[in-house]
């Protein structure tokens, strides 16, 4: 079987952190052709960096471009998460510092390049962080909807309502109309919203599990997960949602998740549901809208990936 060629488009993120060694780790289904960063949870010049510590963890230095993208939403003030993330964005857990340098390539550059070529093998899109990339590339390159087999997509609420407000998830809510434009661009959509991945969540025993693997990606994969269940804590008394793990987990194991086809709205209007989305639950909708999740299963997943670091 031809294995699943994908792009990550991220803003690391304690969770998007996470999200890559999974992917790293499950290299013989996924072909990671590059990742892309974002403003988001911190400032574009963070995230770039942060992603580029976490392949050297995962060794995979030279092999992976990282393409810093867009510093600031398409056209609101910039929000970030520092308060889920540490002013790092990896928790202020100390790493070592990355010594391969991101790509000359602009993120919007690097997209539009790598998805006209994968016109006759489309390519799968990851996106765990505001959406801004993917919409600045298809506002210059339209066209680029045909390398796309299909975007996988951390992002949005239905009934579980918002995280940064009560109507609107962080992702959506960081950059709404670049959501707009890329919920509407026509390509297959799975989106892992509030509405499942606040099923997701890590307990200390199972942070421990994973801690126990002993090598030094699952070491650092519990620390990452230990922070994030930290800052979750003190902000909202809960465990943290494993949130952009979820992507990765949901492409390698499609079985554990269930959702309803959809087309999905945005709201970009100013007031107080600015950044909320809207799905219209239809059987010709593109967008696959998960609302369930094997959360057990889904763990043991990532477990499972995780501890191929050690092998
Ligand atoms: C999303 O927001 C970010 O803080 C996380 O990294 C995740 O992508 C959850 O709403
Ligand atoms: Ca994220």
């Amino acid at each position: 079987m031809r294995k699943r060629q994908i792009i990550i488009d991220c803003d690391p993120g304690l969770d998007d952190a996470v999200a890559l060694l999974a992917a790293f780790a499950a290299s013989d289904m996924l072909d990671l052709v590059g990742i892309t960063t974002v403003a988001g949870n911190v400032r574009a010049e963070l995230t770039q960096r942060n992603a580029r510590i976490i392949r050297e963890l995962a060794g995979r230095g030279r092999e992976i471009p990282v393409c810093a993208g867009a510093p600031a939403p398409l056209l609101r003030d910039a929000v970030t998460a520092e308060a889920f993330h540490g002013s790092t964005g990896l928790g202020n857990i100390a790493f070592p510092r990355p010594r391969v340098r991101a790509s000359r390539a602009h993120a919007v550059n690097f997209l539009i390049r790598t998805l006209r070529a994968g016109k006759g093998f489309p390519l799968t899109l990851v996106m765990t962080g505001p959406m801004t990339n993917l919409a600045l590339a298809l506002s210059m390159a339209p066209d680029i909807t045909e390398g796309l087999e299909e975007i996988v997509v951390m992002g949005g609420a239905d009934s579980e309502g918002g995280n940064i407000t009560p109507y609107a998830e962080f992702n959506v809510f960081a950059d709404p109309h670049a959501a707009a434009a890329v919920f509407r661009c026509g390509v297959a959509m799975r989106v892992l919203n509030l509405d499942v991945t606040h099923q997701i969540r890590t307990s200390d025993d199972q942070i421990a599990r994973v801690r126990a693997l002993g090598s030094k990606q699952a070491v650092a994969a519990a620390d990452l997960l230990a922070a994030s269940n930290r800052l979750e804590e003190s902000a909202k008394g809960r465990e943290a949602p494993l949130h952009d793990p979820s992507t990765i987990l949901c492409l390698l194991r499609p079985d554990l998740f269930e959702g309803r086809q959809a087309t999905v709205r945005v709201v970009t209007e100013e007031g107080e549901r600015f950044g909320q989305t809207v799905p219209d639950y239809r059987e010709d909708g593109h967008v696959l809208w998960y609302n369930q999740a094997d959360a057990d299963a889904v763990f043991s997943e990532m477990l499972g990936q995780i501890a191929r670091y050690g092998e």
